[in-house]
């Protein structure tokens, strides 16, 4: 009778085996890349065909958001909106929080009304933060703790630009499966943010 322990070794030397056999096999340089075709001639290259939303604000349906907090994504066209300036941002018109609800947009969140920099100067290698200094030799203001919470009466313009942040979507197949599920503390988060009361979690703040 042949022991156990023996087949499990031998069925592992089988394994490593096979492993290295097909270690042996070179990969050619058309199926390295994504786009299965050589990598030194772009000439046949055809980009995949998509589409964004057409649906018009309004009549699109919410995207789950893909973590906790994470920005939502873009349901509806964007066709004559983008792009986004200082001067001229319609995307307020919708989604600013006094007229979101007319307009059954979701209402831009308290944290975009925030500016969470530091107001930080450097000088003569002191650092100076909000008329104080409160460090000497420091090379990076980068390395101060987080800025007091400065609530302000419009749209923090750090932000202006939604769409560096909230994309709209293609009906494209991935080329890479993304196996990443998300875990959200409550099924609610699944379609609204809370941002704001949480900002401090898990941050010491002296
Ligand atoms: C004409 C009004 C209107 C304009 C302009 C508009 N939106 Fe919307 N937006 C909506 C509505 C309404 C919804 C809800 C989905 C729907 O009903 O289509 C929505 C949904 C969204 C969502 C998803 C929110 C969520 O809860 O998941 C994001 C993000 C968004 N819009 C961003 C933008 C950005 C960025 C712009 C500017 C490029 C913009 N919207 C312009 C009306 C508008
Ligand atoms: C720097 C990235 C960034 C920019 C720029 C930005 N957002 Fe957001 N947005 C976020 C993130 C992250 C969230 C989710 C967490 C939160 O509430 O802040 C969010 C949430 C939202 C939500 C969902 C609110 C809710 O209650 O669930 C809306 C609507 C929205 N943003 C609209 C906008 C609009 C309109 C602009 C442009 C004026 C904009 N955002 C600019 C990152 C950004």
């Amino acid at each position: 009778m042949v022991k156990k322990g023996l087949i499990v070794a031998f069925s592992m030397f089988a394994l490593v085996s096979i492993g290295f056999a097909s270690g042996d096999k070179s990969i050619s340089e058309e199926e390295l890349g994504l786009r299965k075709t050589s990598i030194h001639d772009e000439s046949n290259v055809k980009p995949v065909e998509f589409s964004y939303s057409k649906d018009a604000p309004g009549t699109s349906k919410r995207i789950e958001r893909a973590y906790m907090n994470a920005p939502p994504m873009i349901p509806h066209s964007v066709d004559g909106l983008l792009p986004i300036t200082r001067e001229n941002n319609q995307c307020l018109s919708c989604h600013m929080p006094e007229v979101a609800k007319s307009m059954g947009a979701t209402p831009i969140p308290p944290s975009h009304f925030i500016n969470f920099r530091p107001d930080t100067k450097m000088k003569d290698g002191k650092v100076i933060k909000e008329g104080k200094v409160v460090g000497e030799d420091i090379k990076n203001t980068s390395d101060i703790k987080l800025a007091k919470v400065k609530k302000l009466n419009g749209l923090y313009q750090g932000r202006f630009n939604c769409s560096q942040c909230h994309a709209p979507q293609a009906n494209v197949k991935p080329l890479v499966e993304n196996s990443f599920t998300p875990d959200f503390k409550d099924d609610k988060l699944k379609g609204k943010s809370n941002l704001v009361d949480v900002i401090n979690e898990g941050v010491d703040i002296e």
